[in-house]
């Protein structure tokens, strides 16, 4: 049995009045959702407030470096993440693959910087609307999966894969769970035959792009959809905490 997780990235949103309130709020709920792992992605500046907040939840950097220390202005290492009592930090999301230059071999790098701290690396994946449309929706996932999980020796449950049609990010076109469905599955009997049953068994594999408070219990209730990673919706408390519930209820 997998436990459900449900992830909340705020992208480049919220502040400090937003944190205090949401924190609040997820461990008002805690009762509710103590069946789902609750991750809560604010931007660094407001980690370690969220973090000291946190009773019901985790907490997850939008990024990180995979160097140790040095002159990298700007950056955040994975120690100081862990200093903080950060667990989770997203990985190769389309956003930083498409605008900050995060290539298949910067992500493997960061995959193997998380995982040799035993923090968790959620991997984002997905194709684009010209990809599906092409057909090449499969190989693309594979490839961005394979590749970076190639430095890195797996036995189940070191990391979380988040699949993100970039066509369904922001859009407010969710992909079908079916679609959805069909993805997750194929990423699981890949992560079968390329690594082991027990990784396949034990990786969560989340679905993001769109879910809303509307459509999160169909798209969870999909055999290999084990949450989710939600952006726009993670910004209205009662939305996320709705979705969440919907984890819950599975
Ligand atoms: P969205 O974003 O829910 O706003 O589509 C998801 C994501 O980018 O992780």
């Amino acid at each position: 049995m997998r436990k459900p997780m449900v992830a909340g990235n705020w992208k480049m949103n919220g502040a400090s009045e937003f944190a205090s309130l949401m924190s609040t709020q997820l461990n008002q709920h805690a009762a509710s959702i103590g069946s789902v792992d609750v991750v809560v992605c604010p931007p660094t500046l407001y980690l370690a407030q969220v973090q000291n907040d946190a009773i019901s939840y985790a907490s997850a950097a939008q990024n990180v470096h995979f160097e140790e220390a040095g002159a990298y202005t700007g950056e955040t290492s994975v120690a100081m993440l862990k200093d903080l009592g950060v667990e989770y930090v997203l990985v190769g999301h389309s956003e930083r693959r498409e605008m900050f230059a995060d290539t298949d071999a910067v992500v493997a790098n960061k995959v193997a910087a998380v995982i040799a701290r035993s923090l968790v690396p959620i991997l984002c994946i997905g194709e684009s609307l010209e990809q599906r449309r092409n057909g090449e929706a499969f190989e693309v996932v594979k490839k961005q999966l394979l590749s970076a999980l190639q430095a890195v020796t797996l036995k189940g449950g070191e990391v979380v894969v988040a699949y993100e049609p970039i066509w369904a990010i922001g859009t407010g076109e969710t992909a079908t769970p079916e679609q959805a469905q069909e993805i997750h599955a194929y990423i699981r009997s890949v992560l079968a035959a390329e690594i082991s049953a027990q990784v396949a068994e034990k990786t969560r594999i989340l679905y993001g792009g769109s879910v809303s408070a509307a459509t999160a219990a169909e798209l969870f209730s999909q055999q290999d959809i084990d949450g989710g990673l939600v952006g726009g919706a993670s910004l209205k408390i009662a939305d996320f905490k709705t979705i969440c519930s919907a984890a819950a209820d599975l």
